[in-house]
């Protein structure tokens, strides 16, 4: 089948291990079902895989099919849209804290591909509401930024929330889903672009990249780790709560103990979200009538244009990839 994959990693030129081709069809195990893509959404995970960066000890076996998140239909035409966290089979609760937790492109091949396959349960049924080209994005930055945002801040409506970055996939999505929710959005961003966009997409006020801020906020969100963690804290309200969900520039921080001491911070970790997490999201958007931000929309066979795009920082919102 076409698939797109990484052949190896490649830690500095990562676009020289993307290949645009043929893959084995995907066997189907007991319990799993095949989901013939329409489309999937690119991830800052995606890059990561080609360059040989995993969250996992056990490492990545290449090759191996890239892609988190995806849309389609099941053999018998059901749409629908992919969870992407799977795990050990005795597992029960939160799928987030399961230790054999991965997702889509680690262990099994990825979603950009004819085919992906998925247990049974990972395959949510597409509620009316949602187009498969929205549903797409859900998964990964998407379920992120909800559990960041309702199970990890604290935050309650009308609070005060910094949004670290404008442009990406995860801050558009926290934007949207700080708004809908009623949080006072805050956003930074390298560029007056970024700000102008995060604005325009329902953030309150922009700032510039690391500039003090007017007063503190009640949380922090930040996705790009080395740059802007130390402006985070400092930007935090006594009580408040820095929720990291990556490192973009580097996840080594220098961390100064006193603030979080005078200042009782909570700092937090969030990955990814429960099922659950997805399903109240997608109800979420529905009736908040959130529409995800997606700058572009490629065909898969030009899936290196995307890859390329974010590897030198000029998409904005997702970028999804179409069969
Ligand atoms: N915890 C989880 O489960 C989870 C899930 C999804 C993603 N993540 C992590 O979240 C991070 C963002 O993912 P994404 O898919 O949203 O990526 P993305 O679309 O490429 O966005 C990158 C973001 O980082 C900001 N940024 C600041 N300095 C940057 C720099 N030097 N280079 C590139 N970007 C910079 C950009 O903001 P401006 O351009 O506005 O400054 C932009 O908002 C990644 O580290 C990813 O691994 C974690």
């Amino acid at each position: 089948m076409f698939a797109v994959y990484a052949t190896h990693a490649a830690l500095d030129d990562p676009l020289s291990a993307l290949k645009v081709g043929e893959r084995p069809d995907p066997d189907v195990p007991e319990g799993w079902v095949r989901v013939k893509v329409s489309h999937a959404s690119l991830n800052r995970h995606d890059l990561f895989t080609l360059r040989g960066l995993s969250g996992h000890p056990e490492g990545i076996c290449y090759p191996i099919i890239l892609g988190n998140d995806a849309a389609g239909t099941l053999d018998d035409g059901t749409p629908v849209v992919v969870y992407p966290v799977m795990g050990g089979t005795d597992w029960r609760g939160d799928e987030t804290l399961d230790p054999q937790w991965h997702i889509p492109s680690e262990f099994v091949d990825g979603t950009f591909a004819d085919y992906t396959i998925v247990p049974r349960r990972n395959a949510i049924p597409l509620p009316g509401t949602l187009s498969p080209l929205h549903a797409s994005v859900l998964g990964t930055a998407w379920l992120t930024a909800y559990r960041a945002l309702f199970t990890r801040s604290g935050l309650r409506a009308g609070e005060t929330l910094l949004v670290q970055g404008a442009t990406g996939g995860m801050a558009t999505a926290l934007i949207q889903l700080g708004r809908a929710a009623g949080f006072e959005v805050w956003v930074t961003s390298r560029s007056e672009e970024g700000r102008a966009r995060a604005r325009a997409l329902g953030a309150h006020e922009s700032f510039p990249a690391n500039e003090a801020l007017p007063r503190r906020a009640r949380a922090v969100i930040d996705s790009i780790g080395l740059d802007s963690w130390a402006h985070g804290l400092s930007s935090l309200a006594r009580g408040g709560t820095p929720v990291t969900v990556g490192g973009t520039t580097g996840f080594e921080v220098p961390l100064n103990l006193l603030p979080v001491v005078a200042d009782q911070l909570t700092i937090t970790g969030s990955i990814m979200g429960t099922l659950k997490d997805m399903e109240d999201m997608m109800r979420l958007i529905a009736r908040a009538g959130v529409e995800p931000e997606i700058g572009a929309v490629l065909p898969m066979e030009r899936a290196e244009e995307g890859f390329r795009a974010m590897w030198e920082g000029r998409t904005h919102g997702k970028t999804v990839f179409t069969r």
